[in-house]
This record gives C-alpha cells, structure tokens and sequence, in this order.
C-alpha cells in the first residue's frame, strides 16, 4: 500500500474510533529540541546509562546524578510542545473514551494540554523523598544540590522509574486497562526496546486492536503492527487530524 493510503486507513480508523490510545517516546520530542536516547545524538551515545539512571548510580554518587538531571531540568525548561504534542491533546478533546501512556519525563504533553495520561516513566518535575515517599513538584532550575525533603529532610530523588525499577503498580494496571479496551492504538516516536511499554504494540494487537506506529525509522514493532508510517511525528501526527 502507499505512504498515502496507508494515511488515510489511519484516520479512517481514528474518526470512527470511540477509544483511542496513544503511547508515545522520545521521538515526539525531538522536534522540540529534548534528545532522545538511542539516535545518532542520543543521550546512551554519550552517557552511561549505569551511572546515571539506576538506583544503584544514585546511592554510589547523588551529587552526579543530580548534577545530569540539572543539565536536563535546564535544557527542558527551555522546550516548548510541538505540533505532535497540540495534535495528541486536540484528539484526546474528540475522542469519547482517551489515554495517553508516554514514556517521557519531559512533562510537554501535559504542557500541550493533555490530561488524561500516564507518565510511566515518571515526570522530571517532580521529586521523591528516599525517606517518607513524599512526592512533591519541584519546578526549581538548578535543583539545590543535594536536595532534602521539607517534611523529614532525608535526600531527595528524580521521581522517575529508573532501570532495575519496576512501573508503579497502579500505572502498569491503567496501561493493560486502556490496551485492552481501545479500539486503535497509535505508538508515537519510540524505539521499542524498553519493557514493558516495548510490549504494549503486541498487548493491543492480541486482543484484535488495530495498531499503527509513527517513526521515523522501522523499529521492533514495525512487522508486527497493522501500519507503520514513516516520518517526522511533528508532521505527521497532525495531518490525521486532517478531515478525511
Ligand atoms: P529512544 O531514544 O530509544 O527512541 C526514540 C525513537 O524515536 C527512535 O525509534 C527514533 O527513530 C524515533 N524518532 C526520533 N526522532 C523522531 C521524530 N522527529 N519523529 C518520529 N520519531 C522520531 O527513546 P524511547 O523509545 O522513548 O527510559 O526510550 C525508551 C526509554 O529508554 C526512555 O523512556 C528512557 C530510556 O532509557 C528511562 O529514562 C527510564
């Protein structure tokens, strides 16, 4: 089938869909200027992701996990929703029944409007005491190095889900709620290699859900989905929400 025409399958599916899921990646935020991952100018090409981003990193050396997650408050600050990020929070305004899982922790799609979603990831905003648990929003750029928590002063951490760390229980139940119960799932700008959001394409098409991905490269899924359209998300994305 052509690039078009498998465009146009998409919307047709999105504009008789009455629940609609989306999970989105790194790639989505590219195009505001937040580097992904895994691409030639990825984050893992020049950092260790051991050192960085695991719970063990953080008890060997907080000050240099901070000092990384500085660099990406201050860089992040700066990032403003692109066009793929307006067109996920317009859809979710159409749609009957929406959710949004994304593996950021940019915190753009809430920015772009979006409200019904999972941050499985976590959300670089926020921070979580290794003491009580509290949870907090911290918007402070730079972060205080080391930060303490105001209620019992133990150390604070990034909320986020680190390697070695599973999902928070209740978000993993909300994903393989919204999986099962979609009728389309768009998987946005990820690589496909992390579990378990790498497993959610094949979750959605075993329960007869039709899948379509937007990449700009193939990618694990790409067989296995229903449609896979290659491009920029920032412009693709929007052109689905174009009339039919
Ligand atoms: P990756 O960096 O692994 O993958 C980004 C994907 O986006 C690649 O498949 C690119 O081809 C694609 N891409 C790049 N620019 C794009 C664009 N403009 N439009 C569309 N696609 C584009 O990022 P993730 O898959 O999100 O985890 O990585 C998953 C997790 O691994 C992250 O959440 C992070 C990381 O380690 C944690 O930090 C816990």
């Amino acid at each position: 089938m052509a690039p078009g025409s498998n465009l146009e399958l998409v919307k047709e599916r999105l504009a008789t869909a009455r629940n609609i899921t989306v999970l989105t990646g790194a790639g989505i935020s590219a195009d505001s200027g937040v580097p992904t991952f895994r691409g030639k100018d990825g984050l893992w090409r020049n950092y260790r992701a051991e050192d960085l981003a695991t719970p063990d990193a953080f008890e060997r050396d907080p000050r240099l996990v901070w000092e990384w997650y500085n660099w990406r408050r201050e860089l992040i600050a700066t990032t403003r929703p692109n066009p793929a990020h307006l067109a996920i929070a317009e859809l979710e305004r159409r749609t009957p029944a929406f959710w949004l899982m994304t593996q950021n922790v940019d915190g753009l799609h809430r920015d772009a409007g979006s409200r019904n979603l999972t941050e499985i990831h976590g959300n670089i905003w926020t921070v979580r005491c290794t003491g009580c648990n509290r949870v907090d929003e911290n918007r402070d750029v730079p972060i205080s190095i080391l930060p303490s928590c105001l209620q019992c002063g133990a150390l604070l951490r990034p909320h986020i889900v680190w390697f070695g760390e599973s999902l928070f229980a209740a978000d993993l139940q909300q994903c393989s709620k919204v999986l099962r119960n979609c009728d389309i799932l768009l998987v946005i700008g990820t690589s496909g290699v992390v579990y378990p959001a790498a497993g959610f394409a094949a979750v959605a098409k075993e329960s007869g859900t039709f899948v379509a991905e937007i990449n700009l490269d193939p990618t694990p899924q790409s067989s296995l989905v229903d449609v896979s359209l290659q491009g920029r998300a920032k412009d693709l994305v929007p052109l689905l929400l174009d009339p039919l």
